[in-house]
């Protein structure tokens, strides 16, 4: 299970797995809920964090769709 650093925020407290760590694994490839559970340890406990989880998710994709398009004019 990856380390958790003191200074960026849990966004599971079961596993204290921070958000920097699921946005690394959605980046690395994990594109659904099921991959975020397997690359991280997330979610697996009291399933209170998964709607989080679902946000990072959406968000990390939205900003690699934004990166992604050419600059306006
Ligand atoms: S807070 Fe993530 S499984 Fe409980």
């Amino acid at each position: 299970m990856p380390s958790h650093s003191p200074l960026t925020p849990l966004i599971c407290l079961c596993f204290k797995i921070s958000e920097a760590e699921v946005q690394t694994a959605i980046r690395s490839g994990a594109r659904s809920l099921k991959a975020i559970k397997k690359k991280t340890g997330a979610g697996d406990g009291c399933t209170a964090c998964r709607p989080l989880l679902e946000e990072c998710l959406i968000r990390v994709r939205q900003e690699e769709k934004e990166a992604a398009q050419p600059p306006l004019r």
